[in-house]
């Protein structure tokens, strides 16, 4: 089969950012021709289906933690040959708790979707993106700083903001930008999985921002090519302050 135009591919697209991106790019980028939305809840993709009208749409019921679901994407991707202007790695999930209360398979498990899923995904996707193309890429205002009690999360978020920097770098000579996504807390079901050990904070209850105003900043900043995306006031001086105070002192203050 030839080469199909202008895809988006969107992981954890049944729920919160990665659906608000998938609704967004309908909306602002009439010249995407096809979505490819991938999560393991095949009916709350066929649910996002029906709002993405008039543009193909390929539904792939996948569980990125699982190695055989990545190479089932990789072989679609042969066959397919798809012409990607842009690709969105919002799978993910976190954990609050220390690391001794929590089960080792859910500390593993933040690993594998945040950082080893998405890198997979990049890698695969990669050879298909095109010049000007965009990779979006999830990561947190969790990576500013080391979180104790959400330590596993916050560190599989500086690795996704670490690697993304990088990786942008790498792929200027291609034209093609990278953007971490880096909100504070958005009020999404996230915080379903979030709360399984332990509450979230309540100056994170209180400081929730919206998921569509943080995904429409995101690709505002993902079109004029910016590295980093912060969302508000708030998380613009958190990651000031991170960047510039001892980590020791920080963790101290947030913990
Ligand atoms: N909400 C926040 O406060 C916040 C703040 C900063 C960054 N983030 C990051 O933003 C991203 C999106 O989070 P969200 O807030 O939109 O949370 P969400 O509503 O819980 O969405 C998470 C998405 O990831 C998918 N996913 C999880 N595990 C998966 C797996 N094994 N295979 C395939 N898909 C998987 C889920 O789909 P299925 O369950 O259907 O598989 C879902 O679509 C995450 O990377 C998160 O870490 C969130």
């Amino acid at each position: 089969m030839g080469k199909k135009g202008n895809v988006a591919i969107i992981t954890g697209a049944s729920s919160g950012m990665g659906r608000e991106f998938a609704i967004q790019i309908a909306q602002f980028y009439p010249s995407i021709q096809e979505f490819w939305i991938i999560a393991r809840r095949k009916e709350r993709l066929e649910e996002l289906q029906e709002k993405l009208l008039g543009r193909r749409v390929k539904i792939l019921a996948l569980d990125l933690g699982r190695q055989e679901d990545i190479d089932a994407l990789k072989q679609t991707l042969e066959e397919e040959k798809p012409h990607v202007r842009i690709l969105v790695n919002a799978a993910g999930f976190g954990m609050i708790g220390r690391v001794g209360k929590m089960q080792e398979k859910d500390c593993t498990g933040m690993v594998d979707i945040n950082c080893r899923a998405l890198t997979a995904v990049t890698h695969i996707v990669l050879p298909y993106i095109t010049k000007k193309g965009q990779i979006i890429q999830m990561a947190s205002s969790a990576a500013f700083m080391p979180q104790p009690g959400f330590a596993v999360y916050a560190a599989s978020k500086s690795y996704v903001l670490s690697f993304s920097r990088a990786l942008g770098c790498e792929l200027k000579g291609r034209d093609i930008s990278v953007t971490a996504v880096c909100p504070g807390p958005v009020k999404t079901e996230f915080f379903d999985i979030a709360e399984t050990y332990e509450a979230v904070r309540l100056y994170k209850k209180l400081t929730m921002a919206k998921a569509d105003k943080v995904v429409y900043q995101a690709l505002v900043d993902a079109k004029h090519g910016r590295s980093v995306s912060v969302y508000g006031p708030l998380m613009k001086g958190f990651r000031v302050l991170a960047k510039f105070l001892p980590a020791d002192f920080m963790m101290m203050f947030v913990h």
